[in-house]
């Protein structure tokens, strides 16, 4: 197996080059002629009544084009993923600071800018819902229909109350997680045009074949009719995958027929964009005396802010996940997730389960001490493994990896990481945390698949059609790797293009961490089907049954004797000669069950990345700075299709979970956030960087390409998780909230 051409190499990134040139082009970058500039007008309050808005000044002033609003949309004006509960552009409530209600088309983007402030908008406001509390309480104003519960669901395993009663410990306490932003690099942009009765939009997009669905519905065209390319993505993390600018500038050229382009400023992009959902987190979790946790209860409460997005899918995965990667025989959670007018929270790096890691890893740390046991210990005693039931009941058939984290990751630290306090000043201390993770890859108990085409040319090189969207993490290059292993073929021969609804199969979200292991499937697949027409023409001309045929090196061989041997070249030749076409198709949705309604019991992921972090920090106890000196950061990955770039998704992982650790804190007051842009939201850059040991585990997963899971979203979540437990360890506090700001960390040191 290890005998890999491509697979597990670090082959040059397919985006590298244009990328680090400056080459590539975002959708910021692309220009037609006679085209225009677009402009939002936004609510500057949070919640009120639209009663009118006059657009007569600002369509006089010279150089405007149009300004549209609600009634201009000839479809419907209702977006979101899961429920369509957000307008395009309002038409009768603001919910929100930052709700669309116009958009202004010029010819420049200074016009566009200038008409903004010539709309007149007459609206009458309404008391604010800030809190959980305020949307909960009886007789409260609702935001959407009537009530301001999005979500209200239970997860029952079990007998809990019997089981705590056989609890030698127990353990309470309870959590909290503020708002985070994404801050991607590149803010949100998009360019249309119409041509040939087709509407195609350029975009900075996780998932263009969901943009295209949202805008043919707003727009009453037909899918066919709208072409929705993903243009060169600066970034994501599930902060573009709700609509943005693709509507906009959509309905700019429906009217109007000219190109027209949006960018975000990075204020109006941070405002709008989804942000990580604010948890409450109340745990009780109890173990006997020799360490076996018995039983775990758990309540949260998470505010959605004025609109649905991912809401409905961060309850689910948190409640699934909130367990750790243990398994626990009782378990009892309930989650209320609320409309508020508080910016939107959507799908945000692992959707809910850095929240709960940040509660179950300090609960795990919390029992050990009760019972006197150490943090790795209790971990190991608990670990799921082959066999285990996982919350849900599913029963883990195989590549559970957690416990090979634990154990490389212990090494690994006893090597490197020294824990000494001998010199430091005395108002430093330094301590060792371990966080750990399970993810499932994949929609929670929902259908997702991806699809793939390709052909092989006549001249040993493959084009690969798919509808996967590469943001940055480098998707294109391992679905290359992929089709190049399976087919015995040069990676630098093979080109993908992807994420074009014009040319390429859907591949649904780039979320979850499910391209490698959903998208790559369907690539593999598809390069199977290639390889059979390979293979039946090979087996004539070797004279062999296919079943013995092994291509590689450019080449078909039989694996009893590697000298019989053709060209793939010659095949191809042959294929020619017979009119035969080399293309491939193919699909993967993964194995999964939908939950049940009352308990969430069933299968909600084919498969689970797993992983363990030690961490070192150094607490200045006086000015409350946290200092991360080392993280060793095991993954079980199932396989490493391409090593440095797993590595670099470690390594970026880890420097985002310590800004949502210690340093990233996002303030909205009554509704309105105050954090905007880079100077006071700050986050980690490069010159951050503590001392990182990836190590990859590879626990194969049968069911993936090549044994391959998927590490996009596990790479930040036990990193914030084993802050905390290190700071404990360094100081004897315990912090519930993150992030550890300096004011924080002051207050709770020397209270
Ligand atoms: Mo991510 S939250 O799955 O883009």
């Amino acid at each position: 197996m290890s005998d890999f051409n491509v697979i597990g190499k670090n082959v040059e990134k397919k985006d590298g080059i244009p990328k680090v040139t400056g080459k590539a082009l975002f959708a910021r970058d692309i220009s037609f002629e006679g085209m225009l500039y677009a402009k939002i007008l936004r609510s500057k309050v949070a919640h009120a009544i639209l009663k009118n808005i006059d657009t007569s000044k600002a369509e006089k002033l010279p150089g405007v084009v149009c300004v549209l609003t609600s009634k201009d949309i000839p479809g419907k004006n209702r977006v979101g993923i899961i429920i369509k509960d957000e307008p395009v552009l309002v038409e009768d409530k603001i919910r929100r600071f930052g709700d669309a209600l116009a958009v202004v088309a010029a010819e420049t983007e200074e016009i566009a800018e200038e008409a903004l402030d010539l709309i007149e908008v007459d609206y009458q406001e309404l008391p604010v819902i800030t809190t959980i509390d305020e949307a909960l309480k009886e007789g409260s104003l609702k935001i959407h229909g009537d009530t301001n519960i999005l979500e209200n669901k239970s997860l029952i395993k079990g007998d809990v109350d019997e089981a705590f009663k056989k609890c030698d410990v127990i353990v309470e306490k309870t959590y909290k997680t503020n708002y985070f932003a994404h801050m991607f690099i590149e803010p949100e942009a998009g360019v249309a045009k119409y041509e040939n009765g087709i509407l195609t939009i350029w975009a900075s997009t996780q998932n263009p074949h969901f943009d295209r669905g949202e805008v043919a519905r707003m727009l009453g065209l037909s899918q066919s009719k709208v072409r929705v390319v993903q243009a060169v993505t600066g970034g994501g993390f599930g902060g573009k995958l709700d609509i943005s600018t693709q509507c906009f500038v959509g309905l700019v050229t429906y009217h109007i027929k000219r190109p027209v382009k949006l960018v975000y400023t990075r204020e109006e992009s941070m405002e709008v964009s989804s942000k990580r959902h604010p948890h409450v987190m109340k745990y009780k979790t109890g173990a006997d005396k020799n360490g076996k946790i018995l039983a775990m209860e758990a309540e949260f409460l998470q505010d959605s802010g004025a609109y649905a997005s991912y809401g409905p899918a961060v309850v689910t995965r948190g409640m699934v996940h909130a367990t750790g990667p243990y398994e626990i025989p009782n378990i009892r959670i309930k989650t209320t997730m609320v409309y508020t007018n508080n910016p939107m929270a959507g799908a945000f790096r692992g959707f809910g389960v850095p929240q709960v890691s940040i509660a179950h890893e300090q609960q795990m740390d919390l029992l050990a001490e009760k019972l006197n046991m150490s943090p790795y210990d209790i971990r190991i005693k608990n670990a799921l493994r082959v066999g285990s039931y996982t919350s849900t009941m599913q029963k883990l058939e195989g590549s559970v990896g957690i416990v090979e984290t634990l154990e490389k990751a212990k090494e690994k630290a006893e090597e490197v990481i020294f824990n000494n306090n001998k010199d430091l000043e005395c108002i430093k201390k330094r301590g060792v945390g371990i966080g750990c993770m399970w993810y499932g890859i994949g929609n929670t108990g929902l259908p997702n698949p991806a699809s793939a085409f390709l052909e092989v040319h006549k001249d040993c090189s493959v084009t690969v059609l798919a509808g996967c969207a590469d943001i940055g993490q480098g998707s294109n290059t391992v679905m290359c790797q992929i089709v190049s292993e399976t087919l015995g073929l040069d990676y630098e021969d093979v080109n993908i293009v992807s994420a074009d609804t014009g040319s390429t199969p859907d591949g649904g979200a780039t979320s979850a961490s499910r391209q490698t292991y959903i998208s790559g499937n369907a690539c593999k697949k598809a390069a199977e089907m290639a390889k059979e027409t390979l293979l039946k023409i090979a087996e004539e001309l070797l004279n062999v049954d296919k079943s013995e045929i092994i291509l590689k090196n450019k080449k078909a061989y039989s694996n009893k004797d590697e000298n019989n041997s053709i060209t793939i070249q010659k095949i191809l030749n042959n294929c020619a000669a017979k009119g035969i076409m080399v293309l491939g198709c193919g699909y993967f949705n993964p194995d999964t069950t939908s939950l049940d309604a009352e308990t969430m019991q069933g299968i909600p992921f084919a498969t689970y990345a797993f992983a363990t972090h030690f961490i070192e920090v150094e607490v200045n106890t006086y000015t409350g700075e946290i200092k991360v000196l080392k993280i060793v950061a095991a993954h079980d990955v199932g396989k490493a299709i391409n090593r440095r770039m797993v590595e670099g998704q470690i390594e970026g992982g880890c420097l985002m979970g310590m800004g949502l650790g210690i340093l990233e804190d996002l303030k909205v007051e009554n509704a309105k956030m105050k954090t905007l842009n880079f100077s006071n939201y700050l986050i980690y850059t490069a010159k951050d960087t503590p001392e990182i040991y990836p190590i990859i585990v590879e626990s194969e997963e049968k069911t993936g390409p090549f044994g391959a899971k998927g590490v996009g979203e596990p790479a930040l979540i036990p990193v914030a998780p084993a802050i905390l437990n290190a700071v404990y360890n360094a100081t004897g506090v315990r912090f519930t909230e993150v992030p550890l700001t300096l004011e924080k960390v002051v207050e709770k040191l020397n209270y």
